[in-house]
């Protein structure tokens, strides 16, 4: 096997994930496709978690890279608890059987209800992120007559120099709470009945491959757990959040995730917490592909067009961020390339997946794979031009099923009586 990523690759010129070519998945099911490998996202989470070993430690996965039940399923089977957003979030991992102990609750904005939600359900923690929903959580603490575990999601004011779209740790970010309004809040819940400190709480951003920044923040996320501890705030949990980057660029070295452990492990031990990580994009960005065929090959003057019928509402991350997704095609093909744009069906002009890249000289009806599609993939699309949503396929050694229907005409328009 000729390999791009861990379970993908060419065999005999066709290309597989495990032990199935893709060609038949795209044949049985159509196209746009999304495919994981259960094989890859073994070998994501455990390269992931095997380096925290030296240290009691959670990982939770981040769902809303990945929402699949049954992608969450195999995460489960391997020890992932999870990172959720929403409600929605929380009941997904749950249905997928994840321990809520095991379950985090973050983001800025959570409802009233999604707090009674997560309480009721006995989560680890909420990830706090201000003043207002500290009390919030009081109250529907009270309303239930049960404490409430939390952690307070601090900024620790880091560059993580990755994407200004994804970059969350920076004080002008609307994310978390600065350090100073942080320790007000910590003493302020000592201090009330319904509320428990405890964890801490950072994320300072997605696809980063310069580790010494987690080291940064989780020094100075260290330093004030002291100030807390002074206080007589028991901090247990410490989530030092997602980002860890993946090589998008097969041809590019990935950074292990041992190497963010360097950064982290020996401050989070020093504490004796409890290490919990929120990895999303590093578990399951590589362990899937979109596959899409080329509806036509359309030429103007000096350029090329492959239209392709997956487009911006099926994979938003090229239009929505300029981002890079290497594109193979499903069987090898002779070393002559061509420069060409791979653009999707929808009506915009932001609607591409690919631009000016050299590709193999392509025909109408071949197949391509867009890599890198297991994050922030299939959880970012949309029905936009009243298109249904593709079907999801997991791979398992030899053999494949469909982990989530395509969606059908009627889906489009079930909840419009
Ligand atoms: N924890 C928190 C609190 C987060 O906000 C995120 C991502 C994660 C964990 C997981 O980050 P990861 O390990 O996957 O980098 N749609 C964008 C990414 C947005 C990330 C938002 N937060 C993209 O497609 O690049």
């Amino acid at each position: 096997m000729r390999k791009i990523y861990p379970e993908l690759g060419y065999r005999n010129g066709e290309l597989y994930f495990e032990n199935v070519p893709l060609r038949k998945i795209a044949e049985n099911t159509g196209t746009p496709v999304y495919v994981y490998s259960r094989g890859a996202l073994e070998y994501w989470f455990n390269e992931f978690d095997s380096a925290f070993s030296d240290i009691p430690h959670t990982t939770c996965f981040a769902v809303k890279s990945n929402s699949n039940v049954h992608v969450l399923k195999v995460l489960k089977e391997l020890g992932a608890g999870a990172d959720t957003v929403s409600v929605g979030e929380i009941f997904r991992a749950l249905t997928a059987g994840i321990d809520p102990k095991k379950i985090v609750f973050a983001g800025v904005g959570k409802r009233e209800d999604e707090l009674l939600f997560a309480l009721e359900k006995g989560i680890l923690m909420v990830n706090v992120e201000s003043e207002g929903e500290l009390r919030t959580l009081e109250r529907v603490a009270e309303k239930l007559r049960r404490r409430a575990p939390f952690a307070i999601r601090v900024n620790p004011d880091v560059n993580p120099k990755t994407h200004p779209y994804i970059s969350t740790g920076l004080k002008e970010a609307k994310f978390g709470i600065t350090f100073e309004k942080a320790f007000e809040l910590y003493r302020y819940a000592k201090e009330s009945r319904w509320l428990e400190p405890v964890g801490i709480h950072f994320h300072i951003g997605s696809q980063i491959t310069d580790t010494a920044v987690f080291g940064e923040a989780a020094k100075k996320v260290a330093d004030f757990v002291k100030e807390l501890r002074s206080i007589g705030a028991e901090i247990e949990f410490f989530d030092v959040g997602g980002g860890l980057g993946i090589n998008y660029k097969p041809e590019e070295e990935v950074v292990p995730a041992e190497k963010l452990s360097e950064e982290i492990t020996p401050v989070v031990k020093k504490l004796g917490c409890h290490l919990i990580l929120e990895p999303g994009r590093r578990i399951s960005g590589n362990a899937g592909v979109l596959i899409t065929k080329v509806l036509y090959v359309k030429k103007r003057e000096n350029k090329v067009f492959y239209v392709v019928d997956a487009g911006m509402n099926d994979i938003a991350r090229p239009a929505l961020y300029g981002a890079y997704h290497h594109i193979v095609s499903l069987t090898e093909r002779e070393s002559e390339t061509v420069v060409a744009d791979v653009v999707g069906p929808i009506c915009e002009t932001g609607d591409v997946i690919a631009k000016e890249r050299e590709l193999p000289i392509l025909r109408e009806g071949d197949y391509i794979a867009v890599l890198s599609a297991g994050a922030y993939g299939f959880t970012m699309a949309s029905n936009y031009n009243s298109r249904p949503r593709p079907a999801e396929v997991l791979v398992e050694g030899e053999n494949f099923r469909v982990i989530r229907q395509r969606e059908t005409l009627s889906d489009l328009i079930a909840r419009e009586f």
